[in-house]
C-alpha cells in the first residue's frame, strides 16, 4: 500500500492506537508529526520511532481541545513537514457514569475530548489540504457510537457525533480532493479502558463474536488502507469496523 513520502499528522500519538498507526505509517515510508498532551509518553514514542527512521519523526505536546493549541499544532506540522497529506485524530478520553449521576462538566469533558477536538483539528487542516488539492482525514470513532452502551451516554454521543461529522465533512471536502473516513474500533488492548469498572470489563472480550479484543496493531491496518493510494482512493464517508464482530452494520 503506497503512502511513501506522505506527510501525516497524528493526534493521540502517545496512546496505544495512535502509536501503532504512527509505527505502521513510518514503516510504510511516511513522515510524521505526532501530537499528544502527555509530553513524557510522547517523547518516548518520538524517540523510539526516530531511532528507526532518523529525520522522519517530529512532534509536540499540546491539548487538542484548545482552539489556539490546535492552530499552533497545524502551523508546526506544516512547518516541519512542508504540507499535510494525512490527518489521523486518535486522541480521546472515556469515563463511566450513569446518566442521573453525570454532572454537566463530565458530559462536556467527554464531548470536548472526543468531538470538539476532531472538529478543531479538521477545521484547521482542511485549508492546507484544499490548497494542495488532495488529502486524507481519518477520524477514530468507536463501536460504542454505533451500538451504544449503558453508562456511556456521553462517550456514545461523542463518537456517534464523530461518525456523523465525518460523513458530512466527506461530502463537503470531496470536491477538493480531500477524502474523509472514520474507523470505529471495538475493544482494543490499550490503557484507554483502565479506569472502567470491573463489571464492565469482565467478560466483554469473551462475549465478542471473535472471542477477543484487538491489539492496536490490528487497528492500524485500516488507517493505512484509508491513507494509501490507489487502495484508499474511493473510500469516502465510510466507517470501517475492526471490532471483533461486535457491530455488523
Ligand atoms: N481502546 C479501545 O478499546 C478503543 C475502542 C474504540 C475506540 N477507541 C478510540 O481510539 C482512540 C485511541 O484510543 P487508545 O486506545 O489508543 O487510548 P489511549 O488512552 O492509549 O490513547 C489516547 C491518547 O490520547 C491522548 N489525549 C487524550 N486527550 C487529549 C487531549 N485533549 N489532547 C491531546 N492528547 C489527548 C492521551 O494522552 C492518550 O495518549 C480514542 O479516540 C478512543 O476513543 C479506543
Amino acid at each position: 500500500m503506497q503512502i511513501e513520502g506522505k506527510r501525516a499528522l497524528i493526534t493521540g500519538a502517545a496512546g496505544g492506537i495512535g502509536r501503532a498507526i504512527a509505527a505502521l505509517y513510518l514503516r510504510s515510508g511516511a513522515r510524521l508529526f505526532l501530537v499528544d498532551r502527555d509530553a513524557a509518553r510522547l517523547d518516548d514514542v518520538i524517540g523510539a520511532l526516530a531511532a528507526e527512521a532518523p529525520g522522519r519523526v517530529d512532534g509536540c505536546a499540546l491539548d487538542v481541545t484548545e482552539e489556539d493549541a490546535v492552530h499552533r499544532m497545524v502551523s508546526a506540522a506544516q512547518e516541519s513537514l512542508g504540507g499535510i497529506d494525512v490527518l489521523v485524530t486518535s486522541s480521546g478520553a472515556i469515563s463511566e457514569t450513569e446518566i442521573e449521576d453525570m454532572p454537566l462538566s463530565e458530559w462536556r469533558t467527554i464531548l470536548g475530548a472526543n468531538l470538539d477536538a476532531v472538529f478543531l483539528a479538521c477545521r484547521a487542516v482542511l485549508p492546507i489540504m484544499k490548497r494542495q488539492g488532495a488529502g486524507r482525514i481519518i477520524t477514530i470513532s468507536s463501536q460504542i457510537g454505533q451500538r451504544g452502551a449503558p453508562r456511556f451516554t456521553h462517550y456514545a454521543a461523542a463518537k456517534a457525533g464523530v461518525i456523523g461529522f465525518s460523513k458530512a465533512l466527506a461530502r463537503e471536502a470531496a470536491p477538493f480532493g480531500v477524502l474523509v473516513n472514520s474507523i470505529a474500533p471495538g475493544p482494543v488492548l490499550t490503557s484507554f479502558n483502565k479506569n472502567l469498572r470491573s463489571e464492565t470489563l469482565d467478560g466483554t472480550a469473551a462475549a465478542l463474536p471473535l472471542g477477543r479484543a484487538a491489539e492496536p496493531e490490528e487497528i492500524a491496518g485500516a488507517a493505512l488502507l484509508l491513507a494509501a493510494s490507489p487502495h484508499g482512493d474511493v473510500f469516502l464517508g465510510q466507517t470501517l469496523g475492526p471490532n471483533s464482530g461486535d457491530v455488523m452494520p
